[in-house]
């Protein structure tokens, strides 16, 4: 069976910029409204520039005013899948460490919650 956040995802990964890894990620995340926002990884030749599939995703939705989210897919092209790097964890945690995300590989796929990817997160909670 397909699963359509999934789809999204390898479309968004058929989008990277990434011709100095050539490691394409794509990522697509489902607001509670069950509206979705993609993002791919978008490099630079100042590589320290480059951005994740997944923070393209969440400043694209919050970019359009929507910050809560039920679950995010991520595909890169290794098995097992590629997690969200640490930067990604947290910047998704932002918005609620209950997040389901589903990693992705050609071949198998995993899932996970954020709240176990960052463990003992630092947010917004902390600054109230
Ligand atoms: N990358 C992502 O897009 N998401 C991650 O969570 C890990 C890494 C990208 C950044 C860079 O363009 C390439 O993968 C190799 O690190």
């Amino acid at each position: 069976m397909t699963d359509p956040l999934i789809t999204a995802a390898r479309n968004a990964q058929a989008r990277a910029y990434a011709p100095y890894s050539n490691f394409r990620v794509g990522a697509a995340l489902e607001s509670s409204d069950g509206t979705v926002f993609l993002g791919c990884n978008v490099e630079n030749a100042s590589y320290g520039l480059t951005i994740c599939a997944e923070r393209a995703a969440v400043f694209a939705a919050v970019t359009a005013g929507v910050t809560r989210f039920r679950r995010a897919v991520v595909v890169s092209n290794v098995d097992p899948p590629a997690a969200p790097c640490g930067a990604c964890r947290q910047v998704l945690a932002e918005f609620g460490l209950d997040l389901p995300i589903d990693g992705v590989g050609p071949k198998s796929a995993v899932k996970w919650r954020l709240s176990d990817l960052l463990p003992a997160a630092f947010g917004p909670e902390q600054l109230r």
